[in-house]
């Protein structure tokens, strides 16, 4: 396999699509519908163009090529990480068998379903985040939006090459219904909540970033770990993408609590919105309410098909390799998220294996809290004595254990007449919406950046601030 792109062809891709005439057809014929859907559903700022990067290599070394290109002309492929021959499964009933080149028959529905859920929200996303460009704060900023949405649109393509080429006629349907669901579409929604939430300001797009995209991390390291091996390779190129999706939110939140320490230092007071910036208590509640859809996104604390597509080898733990213990969970236990028989917020203790999602909704967990801990460190170092902290999680849940309940971000059960009462102060209100709405006006001009963030430590791939990252017509 070679190690880079073959960009000669209509479809760049490292996986000799030339040599397999009928899929290539198929994927050609699909091209042009994923075009159409970039057109309609995509970024709705017009630009002339944006200094991306494009993948042209998977290689350990120097996989991004950076310059200007108009969107539409990005050269969207398909890229799988290179090939172990050695390769062998490293959980469940099948464990060092060498990996499967092909779908086993056995397995086939609950693989296609794992990359039809999979591949649903990476073009969500983009629709979500349509309408972000005419608001930008920077053009840096922007910049980083369109990487992002160019990058979840060869996302899409990476699970449709998949389910082209794996999955056969239902594949194909698969894959042209990616296009035809919709975020948010009454008829035909996304298929995960989280995706069909509207993200329509930047602050919600940086918390998206950091808490859902990172959901999207979780998920491809499970389906890294994959006995499928042509998924497994996917997954492991996508991470590497995904890396600056997390950077885009880490970092975009650092410059928002940054922006309003300064305020809150120059004023002297916490109620800073009327200097233009956006108060401490309001991105709490804007992190409380993306981190607890997030976790949603999980599912359920017990679930016999995690536990199924484990033990069958679809799907591995995070890290399924530095995992001291047998592979296999036959006998192991986890404690879970519960209620007590009292209807009380508890813990409960179940098999491993039916308690997987779980498990990676606490590796989730920890990884959300080194935000946390970054941004509190910008308080710290400012002297002041406020903390920004994940609620509990039994708050605002939709799934799982803790859906029948309300509670506070303190992890205190409360009647839903006072949840309906309170929510006003964890959860965004539209007074606190409407005022991080007005800051939303756009800055497009070279070196400028809009008050209510400070402008980023570093630029893109060397370049200073103020480069023109993007052009207009
Ligand atoms: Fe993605
Ligand atoms: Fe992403």
């Amino acid at each position: 396999m070679p190690d880079r792109a073959d960009y000669s062809e209509k479809i760049p891709n490292n996986v000799e699509l030339h040599e397999d005439r009928r899929l290539q057809r198929a994927l050609e014929s699909w091209q042009p519908n994923f075009l159409s859907w970039w057109e309609s559903m995509g970024p709705t700022l017009p630009t002339h163009d944006v200094y991306l990067r494009t993948a042209i290599n998977v290689g350990r070394q120097g996989w991004a090529n950076f310059g200007h290109v108009a969107m539409k002309d990005y050269r969207w492929g398909i890229f799988l990480a290179e090939r172990d021959a050695d390769r062998r499964i490293g959980f469940g009933e099948h464990r060092t068998e060498p990996v499967w080149q092909k779908v086993p028959g056995e397995y086939r529905a609950e693989l296609q379903r794992l990359i039809v859920i999979q591949g649903d929200t990476e073009p969500a996303s983009v629709e979500q985040q349509r309408n972000l460009g005419a608001t930008a704060p920077s053009l840096y900023d922007l910049r980083n939006l369109f990487q992002v949405n160019v990058e979840e649109g060869r996302h899409l393509w990476a699970m449709v090459y998949l389910l082209h080429a794996y999955f056969g006629r239902e594949g194909r349907e698969e894959a042209e219904e990616l296009l035809h669901r919709n975020s948010g579409s009454e008829d035909a929604p996304r298929i995960l909540s989280a995706f069909n939430e509207e993200t329509p300001d930047w602050l919600s797009f940086f918390m998206f970033t950091y808490f859902t995209d990172r959901d999207g991390k979780y998920q491809l390291g499970t389906l890294k770990e994959s006995a499928f091996d042509p998924l497994s390779r996917t997954c492991e190129f996508m991470l590497k993408e995904e890396a600056h999706h997390m950077m885009v939110g880490t970092t975009g939140i650092d410059r928002v609590v940054e922006r309003t320490v300064q305020l809150m230092k120059e004023n002297d007071t916490e109620e800073i919105a009327s200097f233009g910036g956006i108060p401490l208590k309001v991105i709490q509640k804007y992190l409380n309410f993306h981190y607890s859809v997030s976790l949603d996104l999980f599912g359920g604390e017990t679930s016999t098909n995690v536990a199924n597509y484990f033990t069958a080898g679809l799907k591995g733990r995070w890290m399924e390799d530095r995992r001291k213990d047998d592979h296999r969970l036959t006998e192991e236990s986890i404690m879970v998220d519960a209620l007590d028989p009292d209807g009380e917020i508890g813990q409960a203790e179940v098999s491993a294996l039916v308690g997987l999602n779980a498990d990676l909704r606490r590796e989730y967990v920890s990884d959300c809290q080194s935000g946390v801990n970054r941004w509190n460190k910008i308080l710290d170092s400012a002297g002041l004595s406020h903390r920004l902290k994940l609620p509990h999680q039994a708050f605002n849940r939709k799934v799982g254990a803790f859906s029948g309940i309300e509670a506070t971000p303190d992890g205190e059960k409360i009647s839903t007449d006072e949840w309906a009462l309170r929510k006003g102060s964890w959860l965004p209100t539209e007074v606190d919406k409407t005022h991080v709405r007005s800051l939303m006006r756009p800055v497009h001009e070279r070196g400028k950046i809009a008050a209510w963030i400070a402008p980023p430590r570093n630029g893109i791939n060397g370049q200073p601030f103020d480069y023109e990252y993007v052009r207009f017509p």
